[in-house]
């Protein structure tokens, strides 16, 4: 197709020659304020490719030369944050637990770090708010397998409890049935005997109150109590590990489950452990 520029008549313009169908492409140029930005912006993208981090490459990326780090920034960030806490967590670790409690300003800052140390390491097994869950005991009730005074939690958190480490809180409840020890129909008595102790009623538990006295007493106390220096539940409360249906409990004297509760001194440093210790202490069990 030939070209041909000529005027446009209405705007005066020149035409571009193009034309399709009688339609006549004007000649308009951009305007001198867009073209002078677009040129300014793409110098000034050019010099800031140049200035910050920008080209990805294969084994990293070009730096920049001014060596802007967006994690630097935060790493700075994070070290301000914790040299404006190191102070008090240095107090905290160096405080007995009957000053701090009795120090509003330390109780606060105890409380908030040990409340995010609680959720970010705690809470997968002992549920939000320390309330339990089968297997993982609650943490807010008055019902205590070790111990609920704050020197009895921080050796529990610190040491762990069948963890591996040396210090652990460790005992074991016999494989009654895994060992045969007992019979299944001795187990079967021993669980309504169990059972007994938390208020069933209508079952003969004579058999099963002998069994108890014979094999149970020595961890679970005389009367189901429990005790605490072998972290043996009380077994008269309505609060439980395992369950209190008699399967769970027959399941429970025939394999005992013994859980395992991690050891926090290699994780957490003493001020964190004594401060999530305080806030457990604090969710409505504590002694
Ligand atoms: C991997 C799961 C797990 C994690 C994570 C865990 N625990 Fe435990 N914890 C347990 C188990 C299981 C027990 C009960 C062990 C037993 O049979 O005596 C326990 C017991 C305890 C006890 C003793 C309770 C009592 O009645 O005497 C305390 C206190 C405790 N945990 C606090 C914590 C704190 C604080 C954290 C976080 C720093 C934590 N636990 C993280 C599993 C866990
Ligand atoms: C050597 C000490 C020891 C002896 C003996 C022992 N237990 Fe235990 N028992 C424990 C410990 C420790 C636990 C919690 C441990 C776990 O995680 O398995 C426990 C847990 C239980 C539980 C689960 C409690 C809950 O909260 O869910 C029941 C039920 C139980 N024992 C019944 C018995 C009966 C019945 C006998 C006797 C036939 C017995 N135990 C003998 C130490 C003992």
């Amino acid at each position: 197709m030939p070209t041909k520029i000529e005027k446009d008549v209405i705007s005066g313009r020149d035409t571009t020659g193009h034309e399709w169908d009688g339609l006549k492409e004007l000649n308009t140029p951009l305007p001198k304020w867009w073209l002078y930005s677009l040129i300014a912006i793409c110098i000034w993208g050019v010099g800031y490719a140049v200035v910050y981090p920008s080209v990805p490459g294969l084994f990293g990326y070009y730096r920049g030369t001014i060596g802007y780090s967006t994690r630097a920034e935060v790493d700075a960030d994070v070290a301000a944050i914790a040299a404006s806490r190191a102070g008090s967590m240095d107090r905290i670790k160096a405080t007995p637990f009957a000053q701090i409690t009795s120090d509003p300003k330390l109780m606060a800052v105890a409380m908030a770090s040990g409340k995010i140390t609680f959720a970010n390491n705690c809470q997968p097994c002992h549920g939000a708010g320390g309330g339990g869950r089968p297997g993982y005991p609650t943490l807010a009730s008055d019902s205590w397998i070790w111990g609920g005074k704050l020197d009895d939690i921080v050796t529990s958190i610190t040491h762990g409890i069948r963890s591996d480490d040396a210090d652990a809180r460790a005992s074991a409840m016999p494989r009654f049935g895994a060992d045969g020890v007992l019979k299944p129909a001795e187990i079967s008595a021993v669980a309504d005997y169990v059972l007994s102790l938390r208020g069933k009623t209508g079952i003969d538990v004579s058999a099963g109150a002998k069994l108890f006295a014979e094999n149970c007493v020595a961890c679970h106390g005389d009367k189901g109590e429990g005790k605490r220096e072998v972290g043996a539940p009380n077994l008269r409360s309505a609060v439980n590990l395992y369950g209190t249906s008699k399967e769970a409990i027959v399941a429970q004297i025939s394999l005992p489950r013994q859980g395992v509760m991690p050891s926090w001194n290699a994780r957490l440093d003493a001020a964190t452990i004594k401060s999530v210790a305080i806030y457990v202490h604090s969710l409505g069990g504590g002694e």
